[in-house]
C-alpha cells in the first residue's frame, strides 16, 4: 500500500512538473547526443546545462500559454538551445545599417498597376532556393542578399541557382565579411564587379577569407538596386508582389525568435528601432482566422524554426521594423 501510494506520488509529481530533474538530465544527454555538443571540461558543461534549462522553461511556459490562447506561436528547442539570446545575436545576426544611407534609390510603387493577391509564396513558384546556415559568422546579409539575387534569376531566366555568400562575405570592401554589412552594398558589389560567382564555384566557409572571385564562376549580375520606404509595410507589400523576394532587416535578439517553432510570430518586445538581423521575405498569406503574416526565409539551417522559415506577423504596426530597411536587386 505504501509503495503504492508512493509510485502514485512520483507520477502526480511528473505529471505536474514535467521537468523534474531526473527528466531533464535525460533530456540534457539527449539535446547533446543529437546536436553533437562536447565541452572543455566541467565548468563549461555546467554553465551551458543551466543556460539550455532557462531555456527549456522558458520554452514550456510560452507553449502553456500558448495553449490558453494568450501567443499565436509555439517555440521548441533546437540547436541553438545552450546559448543566450545575446551569444545568438552576437554570433548569428551581422546586420549594419550605414551611418549615412543615400536614399536616391527609394522605391516609389506605382499605385494602379500591382494587383494585391491574398497570399503570394515565391517558394511554390521556384524562385527560392534551400535554406542555408550561416554558421557562427554574422554573415546574414550575405545570405539576405544572395536569396535576393536567387529570386530576381529565376524569375528573369528561370533558372533556380545557389548564389555564393563566401563571395560577398570575402569581397565586399564597403561590409565587414564574417563582422557584419548590409545589402545594398552587397548589390553595388555585384553591380561594380560584374558578377557574383555560384555557391558551387565559391563554396561558403563561415569564415572571412580573401576575396577568390572568378568570373568563370560568375551565376548572376545585377545593375543595381532599390529600397522600400522605411517603415512601409503597404509598399513592402506590393514589392513583394511586383518584385519577388525582398531582403529585409529585422530585430531577431529575442528568445521567442531564437526558438520559434510554428504559428505567427508576434513578440511586443521586438524592437523595430533596432534592426540587426537580415533575411529575406519570399511571401506573405493569412490564417484561418485572418492572422496575416509575412513568410521569411532565415539562415540558421532548416532545423530553426518552421523548416528553416519564420511567419512574422505583416500589418501590425511593422513588428519586429520588417519594413525598416528592405531592398531588392534589379536584374
Ligand atoms: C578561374 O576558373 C577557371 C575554371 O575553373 C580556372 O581555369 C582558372 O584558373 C580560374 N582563375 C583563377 C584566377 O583562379
Amino acid at each position: 500500500m505504501l509503495l503504492c501510494g508512493c509510485v502514485l506520488l512520483f507520477l502526480g509529481s511528473v505529471l505536474a512538473h514535467p521537468l523534474n530533474e531526473m527528466s531533464l538530465d535525460a533530456q540534457w544527454d539527449s539535446w547533446k547526443t543529437t546536436h553533437l555538443r562536447e565541452y572543455n571540461g566541467l565548468g563549461e558543461e555546467v554553465i551551458r546545462r543551466t543556460i539550455w534549462e532557462k531555456n527549456m522553461r522558458l520554452i514550456e511556459a510560452h507553449n502553456e500559454e500558448a495553449a490558453l490562447g494568450i501567443h499565436s506561436y509555439e517555440l521548441g528547442m533546437n540547436h541553438l538551445g545552450d546559448m543566450t539570446s545575446e551569444e545568438i545575436a552576437e554570433k548569428l545576426t551581422g546586420l549594419q545599417v550605414p551611418m549615412n544611407r543615400d536614399r536616391s534609390n527609394t522605391w516609389i510603387p506605382d499605385n494602379n498597376v500591382v494587383k494585391i493577391p491574398r497570399s503570394i509564396d515565391y517558394r511554390k513558384k521556384g524562385m527560392v532556393t534551400p535554406v542555408k546556415n550561416q554558421l557562427s559568422c554574422g554573415s546574414c546579409w550575405a545570405f539576405s542578399s544572395a536569396g535576393a539575387l536567387e529570386g530576381q534569376l529565376a524569375k528573369t531566366t528561370g533558372k533556380l541557382i545557389d548564389l555564393s555568400p563566401q563571395n560577398l562575405v570575402d569581397c565586399v570592401t564597403e561590409n565587414n565579411g564574417c563582422g557584419g554589412g548590409y545589402m545594398t552594398n552587397a548589390f553595388e558589389y555585384v553591380e561594380e564587379n560584374g558578377g557574383i560567382d555560384t555557391e558551387e564555384a565559391y563554396p561558403y566557409l563561415g569564415q572571412d577569407g580573401q576575396c577568390a572571385y572568378n568570373a568563370s564562376g560568375m551565376g548572376a549580375q545585377c545593375r543595381g538596386f532599390k529600397e522600400i520606404p522605411e517603415g512601409d509595410e503597404w509598399a513592402l507589400t506590393k514589392a513583394v508582389v511586383k518584385v519577388g523576394p525582398v531582403a529585409v532587416g529585422i530585430d531577431a535578439t529575442l528568445s521567442t525568435f531564437q526558438f520559434y517553432q510554428r504559428g505567427v510570430y508576434y513578440d511586443p518586445n521586438c524592437n523595430k528601432d533596432d534592426i540587426n538581423h537580415a533575411v529575406l521575405a519570399v511571401g506573405y498569406g493569412q490564417t484561418a482566422k485572418g492572422m496575416k503574416f509575412w513568410i521569411v526565409k532565415n539562415s540558421w539551417s532548416e532545423s530553426w524554426g518552421k523548416q528553416g522559415y519564420i511567419m512574422m506577423a505583416r500589418n501590425r504596426g511593422n513588428a519586429c521594423g520588417i519594413a525598416n530597411l528592405a531592398s531588392y536587386p534589379i536584374m
